[in-house]
């Protein structure tokens, strides 16, 4: 089985890159390429002019920030023991791991006071979620891979989590690839979106494109039926 076939992509440095499409896609696998956690069969993956194949995973996986599909919070640690997880493993002295936790939770308004000591389960569901991108920002990657940071949310959280994310990017300027499964969300986070299906690349372009120019009947369909409901 293939799960994609004939991505071509090319994302500019600072560029907030949304790929949607139905469950079972291609969207995890395409984030996955990116840092390796899965080798493509053909084709390259080139991340600052140079193929991730030739890259030291180790020093790969530090410069990208990866935000887990479901959140992928560790329930035995608390918050401030997921969010300063990889600094541990990177060896930090403990004041300084505290130190970046501290500024993390901040980031990601989550008062370290109230939040540093508690345990996933304590937490909402958007807590949840800031917290694994509180996680994916600890090393201050330039590019974050988000596998739907914000699935599985209600409408107010959601729109609440998508103003402070387009607060993160006008502040950070992190380059971002970002899954979904809503166009909505799609077409208010992304600079450019694509769209898969069944492991193809159907369309790739800005809000406008895809409104005013679909390039197939697929296309229209899939937006149609999304932006009605
Ligand atoms: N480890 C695996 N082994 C075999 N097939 C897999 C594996 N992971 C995913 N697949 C298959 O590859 C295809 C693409 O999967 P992928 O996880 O990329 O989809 P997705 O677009 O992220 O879907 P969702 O929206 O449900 O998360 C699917 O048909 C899936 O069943
Ligand atoms: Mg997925």
């Amino acid at each position: 089985m293939v799960a994609l076939n004939g991505l071509d992509l090319k994302i500019e440095k600072g560029e907030t890159v949304c790929l949607i499409g139905t469950s079972g896609s291609g969207k995890t696998t395409a984030l996955k390429m990116v840092n390796r956690l899965i080798e493509p069969t053909t084709g390259e993956v080139v991340v600052d002019s140079r193929s991730v194949s030739d890259a030291d995973i180790v020093a790969l996986r530090r410069s990208i920030g990866y935000v887990i599909q479901r959140g992928g919070l560790f329930p035995h640690m608390t918050v401030s023991g997921n969010v300063g997880l990889l600094c541990r493993l990177e060896g930090w002295e403990k004041e300084e791991t505290a130190k970046r936790v501290n500024e993390l939770l901040e980031l990601v308004d989550l008062p370290p006071k109230e939040f540093a000591d508690r345990m996933p389960s304590e937490l909402s569901g958007g807590q949840q979620q800031r917290v694994s991108i509180a996680r994916a920002l600890a090393f201050d990657p330039e590019i974050i891979l988000m596998d739907e940071p914000f699935g599985a949310l209600d409408p107010i959280t959601k729109t609440e989590l998508h103003k402070e994310f387009l607060e993160l990017k006008s502040e950070l300027h992190k380059t971002t690839l970002l899954v979904t499964h809503d166009l909505a969300e799609a077409f208010k986070l992304g600079d450019r979106i694509v769209l898969l299906h069944k492991g193809k690349q159907i369309q790739t372009g800005t809000v406008e494109d895809f409104l005013e120019r679909p390039e197939s009947d697929f296309v229209q369909h899939f937006v149609g039926s999304q932006l009605d409901q």
